[in-house]
């Protein structure tokens, strides 16, 4: 949700941590601030809107010095202001504190602090928690590192913390539960940030903070880690594969749009090294102990959020339909609180670009009680979900700036179904020929979506059509169905426009009583799949007048008859239609969202990991 970026070391640290917070800003931006430590002063300075908001607020101020926090905000606790934006300061001014996360019972905390004199300037948990510090710190009369760690031990909630002292000018101290936190290490340097971009320049070698783990990082020595029962820990160095040209826009106007375009590559990536060239057989290297658990699964439990639910689903048919295994799509917030029944027997399975979706980490840690096989597909490697999984396979999509997904998306669905087709090979649920059939068509994904990316044009005059419509209904059938919800997300996320996703011949049982001539349905209707059913429900939006958009197989003549609009895409395999035709789906939000002014990376109210419940 929010980001944090913290140095230590002999730079001038504002720049960095400026930097850094402007590569983080993915993950909240709803404000953002900045404590810089030098000789016996911490300057503070906070400001409501982006990091250049500021910047430019920080413009006349002292920013000197070689140490110092920052953080990029996502309310939760409190609205958008500059007080209740990070860092917050000890009621003695002594500390400096930035924080992702939530601390659930800092209502409590909160009246027990008052209690004993304590004031509180924002409405944020944040303030408790370094208040609970300064008040442990006082009267225990003990270090910060071991102040730290004993408020910890109350508190309740998931934490990436980084705690400065006023006057102490060449270490701090950072801690994680349930919130990511990695450390890069340089020469006489250290680096504090909620992912590696803010320092990939720097350095590839970090540490990622385990759970429960806190840590001192002095400038000049080896890190200090203990647990929150003050057991040492030994820390693990890890050297990064992240570049820094992976991070930047290369010339296109949004993250969004360079996303999307860069599909054919990550679906390559995607599949690099998992076919073998000549016999076609699949390797994930990463499931490789645990596809016999997988093959004789009571079912597949996919847990899942947003965008990556709706590849769940995709996972779903995918599963059923080869591999003959049942499978169940749950959204991981509600899994965890309906007291599922899970055994031994399931395999619960955790889909997520960040890896750190808070609901989908909790699902999985309620699944792993139950005993049940944990395996993630995830984007971000050495996340979360992936250190706490048995087995699993990562996209490989590179990392996807924008908030609202399209790349993960699709990648995501590429591992499924090669995880799907293995299995039904292994299985002998599909014959060999099949195998073949989809493996052949699964290696021409990357040539389709190109093509249909040369349609841009195409599809930003579409968009100008109907950029002003206020609702929006997206129809699809079978493998398709999921499309249409994330073709509907996608729209809502960035334009602000209300958008339905549906499976079309449900229509009929509610949302048809919308349709009038002002209403745009883009359906979906490919020849492959329930084409004839599709085409009736086609006409039963034109009996109502409903202005239609629909994605169509090359050389279509009876539904392009009967749209207003048409986007062709190249011919494939039932199986394998939602990574073509979501691409024209994502264009045409993206231009629409452009079109009425939106900041299609940053989307209001939005954030790309969301690391609270
Ligand atoms: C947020 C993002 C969505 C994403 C969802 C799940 O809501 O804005 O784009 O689909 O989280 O994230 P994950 O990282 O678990 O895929």
């Amino acid at each position: 949700m929010c980001g944090i970026v913290a140095y230590v070391g002999h730079k001038e640290a504002y720049p960095i941590i400026i930097k850094g917070l402007k590569r983080l800003e993915y993950r909240g931006y709803d404000s953002s601030g900045v404590s810089i430590g030098d000789e016996d002063n911490i300057s503070l300075l906070k400001q409501k809107g982006k990091v250049s908001d500021l910047e430019d607020y920080a413009i006349d101020k002292n920013t000197k010095g070689s140490i110092g926090i920052g953080h990029t905000r996502w309310a939760t606790h409190g609205i958008p202001n500059q007080i209740n934006s990070h860092p917050h300061n000890s009621g003695d001014g002594k500390l400096s504190l930035i924080h992702n996360g939530i601390i659930e019972n800092y209502d409590s905390l909160k009246q027990v602090l008052i209690e004993k004199g304590h004031i509180f300037k924002s409405d944020t948990d944040t303030e408790v928690l370094v208040h609970l510090i300064e008040e442990i710190k006082n009267h225990e009369q003990v270090g910060l590192f071991e102040a730290v760690r004993l408020a910890l031990n109350e508190v309740v909630g998931a934490y990436a913390i980084v705690v400065m002292e006023k006057g102490v000018n060449n270490e701090f101290i950072a801690a994680r539960k349930g919130s990511p936190l990695v450390i890069g290490i340089g020469d006489g340097e250290y680096f504090v940030a909620s992912d590696a971009s803010p320092f990939i320049e720097y350095t590839k070698n970090v540490v990622y903070l385990e759970e429960g783990e806190i840590v001192k990082i002095h400038k000049d020595k080896m890190l200090e880690i203990i647990s929150l029962t003050n057991s040492t820990k030994t820390p693990y160095i890890q050297e990064l594969e992240l570049t820094l040209e992976s991070i930047e826009r290369e010339g296109f106007d949004s993250f969004m749009l360079k996303e999307i375009f860069e599909q054919p590559k990550s679906v390559i990536d995607t599949l690099r090294g998992r076919i073998s060239p000549k016999t076609k057989k699949i390797t994930l290297g990463g499931i490789l102990d645990y596809e016999q658990k997988i093959m004789n699964a009571n079912r597949i439990i996919i847990v899942a959020c947003g965008t990556s639910w709706h590849a769940g689903l995709i996972g779903e048919y995918l599963f059923e339909d080869l591999a003959r295994i049942s499978v169940e799509v749950e959204y991981a917030s509600e899994f965890r609180y309906r007291n599922p029944i899970i055994n031994e027997k399931d395999v619960v399975l955790a889909i997520s670009q960040s890896g750190e979706t808070a609901d989908s980490l909790a699902a999985l840690e309620l699944a792993k009680e139950k005993g049940a096989t944990l395996l993630g597909i995830c984007n971000v490697v050495g996340s979360s979900i992936p250190r706490l999984t048995h087995a699993g396979s990562y996209t490989h999509a590179g990392p996807e700036i924008g908030v609202a997904s399209t790349k993960a998306f699709s990648t995501q669905i590429i591992v499924l179904t090669l995880m799907a087709v293995k299995m039904a090979h292994k299985k002998g649920s599909i014959t060999m020929s099949k195998y073949h059939e989809i493996i052949n068509e699964l290696e021409l994904i990357p040539e389709k979506i190109e093509k249909i990316l040369k349609k841009n044009d195409e599809i930003e005059k579409i968009a100008a059509k109907f950029k002003d419509a206020t609702n929006f209904l997206y129809l699809g059938r079978g493998y398709n169905f999921p499309v249409a919800l994330e073709g509907a997300l996608k729209l809502k996320e960035i334009s602000y426009i209300h958008a339905e996703g549906y499976p079309a011949a449900e229509m009929k049982h509610g949302p048809i009583a919308l349709i009038d001539d002002e209403m745009p349905i883009v359906v979906i209707a490919t020849k492959k799949g329930n084409y004839d059913k599709v085409v009736s429900n086609i006409q039963e939006v034109k009996a109502r007048g409903g202005r239609l958009i629909a994605i169509v197989t090359e050389g279509d003549k009876t539904v392009k008859e009967l749209a207003d609009d048409c986007i062709e895409i190249p011919s494939c395999l039932e199986q394998l239609t939602p990574l073509l035709t979501n691409i024209p789906l994502q264009l045409l939000s993206y231009h629409i969202a452009l079109m009425r002014g939106c900041n299609v990376d940053m989307p209001r109210n939005l954030a790309k990991s969301v690391t609270v419940e």
